[in-house]
């Protein structure tokens, strides 16, 4: 049975799996792909969460948080950049896990890279209703609070949040996929308001707003960045494209660690200038921090400035998530994993129809009763879980594999990977408990599902009959000793 849980796939079965179709169209270049993942990253974290991390964690000391998320998520990004060129295959984590660590700890992946994709939409579609109301307010329109807010804050239903996501749903099923360029476009104006909000923010930075610089202590610094670290997901998006780059052993980890830094850059930036502009506490009573800091200053025009190019932005995020997710249950799908439901296409569309529009329901409902910090909680601690793994495995496939061609090599190893275990570790620590005794439900579901199925239906176990030791440094480097994955 252990055997049996730990059976991997090789590098080599999961690359000529990409090419049995004639593989997908290869355009993205390095600056494609850096696009991209800024399309990914800058999203409500930046423009909804350093109000809520501002107001009840970290105070001015937010630009800490961030950089304390940002070392975590550095560390991560160099591992995904060795693994994503080594297999650049669209499963990303799930397949790192597969090549690395065998079938089990390639499910948890997958089970906690749902909890990433699926709640990041609905954290996004509540942080996207935010930046809504702000524009309908601003147009003398004001729903009631009923109907834009979760039970928990006050209110029935956030039906904003449950309608644009109805919208991206039937999106993702009609297949409408967002080009390269209606990427770059949306992210350019994202940008563009970010610079915007940095260039009529800098001149109205009150020092005395910095004091206390960290009222909360450093456990609230610390708590501020488990919250905030939910900023940089997406970074890990990039390698789901894997299958569409033109030179994937260059362009992936450079669009992975380009795509971060430009981030990392532009919220130290934005969250000294932010917590500069209003005093924390004000935070408290805004779902739009962003806009409501230049109108705290007067900018009126700004703000609704800010608050259109946000929506673009919000938008491009929850269509690339939303992508994303239906990407991973259909690979999982393939594998055997999961039922057949998920993998199934339809046949006008082309498209993961169902499992799209199952993914639409429970985002919705997620979104429209629960509050942002306990969606965007969930979405961090799993994707710091997922992290964790792909970063051992990093040092568990040097052991097992040294001779394997790296494209890109992550530097200082172990040492790296160890660190990003450590600060990842220590932001799952500071969570709430609350989350943490979610998260293990969750995986608890999880292995019974696995255990009450995939384990029986993985597609492995049906092919490949134990020719080869599950595990063997054979069965991860001689495609010849595979039998052929059916499907
Ligand atoms: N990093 C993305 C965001 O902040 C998920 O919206």
């Amino acid at each position: 049975m252990t055997k049996k849980i730990f059976r991997t796939k090789s590098i080599n079965e999961f690359i000529s799996e990409t090419k049995m179709d004639g593989g997908m169209n290869k355009f993205l270049g390095t600056f494609g792909l850096t696009m991209l993942g800024i399309g990914a990253i800058v999203g409500t974290g930046i423009f909804v969460l350093t109000g809520v991390a501002a107001a009840n964690y970290s105070g001015p000391a937010l630009v800490i948080s961030f950089i304390i998320a940002a070392l975590a998520c550095g560390c991560a990004a160099l591992c995904y950049a060795e693994f994503a060129a080594m297999v650049p295959v669209a499963g990303s984590a799930y397949t790192y896990g597969y090549v690395a660590l065998g079938e089990f700890w390639a499910w948890v992946i997958g089970w906690d890279l749902i909890l990433e994709y699926a709640f990041a939409v609905s954290t996004v579609a509540i942080g996207w209703s935010g930046y809504f109301n702000n524009i309908l307010m601003n147009l003398g329109i004001t729903l009631p609070a009923a109907l834009t807010m979760a039970p928990h804050d006050g209110g029935i239903v956030n039906l904003p949040a449950v309608l644009i996501l109805a919208v991206v749903a039937f999106v993702n099923i009609r297949g409408v996929k967002q080009s390269s360029f209606v990427n770059n476009v949306i992210v350019a104006i994202k940008l563009a308001v970010v610079a915007l909000f940095l260039a009529l923010g800098f001149s109205h930075v009150d020092a005395s707003n910095w004091v206390p610089f960290m009222p909360f202590g450093w456990s609230g610094v610390f708590a501020g960045a488990s919250i905030i670290f939910f900023a940089y997901i997406g970074f890990d998006a990039v390698s789901t494209a894997a299958e569409e780059v033109k030179d994937p052993q260059k362009s992936l980890p450079r669009g992975i660690i380009l795509s971060l830094i430009i981030c990392t850059i532009l919220y130290i930036a934005v969250s000294a200038v932010l917590t500069g502009m209003v005093p924390f506490m004000q935070f408290q009573t805004t779902a739009a921090p962003v806009a409501f800091a230049l109108q705290a200053v007067g900018y009126h025009w700004g703000a609704a400035a800010v608050s259109v190019g946000a929506i673009c932005g919000l938008t491009s995020v929850l269509l690339v998530m939303s992508f994303g997710q239906s990407r991973v249950l259909f690979v999982m799908s393939r594998d055997g994993l999961l039922p057949k439901f998920f993998g199934h296409v339809h046949s006008k569309y082309k498209t993961p129809a169902r499992s799209s529009a199952l993914v639409g329901v429970i985002t919705a409902i997620t979104a429209g009763f629960l509050p942002i910090n306990a969606v965007a909680e969930m979405t961090n601690i799993g994707t710091l879980c997922a992290f964790i793994i792909v970063s051992a495995a990093v040092i568990i496939l040097r052991k097992k594999n040294p001779n394997q061609q790296r494209a890109f090599k992550c530097p200082l190893v172990p040492l790296v990977p160890a660190l990003a275990i450590v600060f990842c570790g220590i932001l799952i620590y500071m969570l709430p408990l609350v989350t943490q005794i979610r998260f293990i439900v969750w995986l608890l579901v999880g292995l019974a599902i696995y255990f009450g199925y995939g384990y029986s239906h993985s597609i492995i176990s049906k092919t490949r009959r134990s020719t080869v030791p599950a595990g063997s440094a054979a069965a991860n480097m001689n495609p010849a000793a595979q039998p052929t994955k059916g499907h």
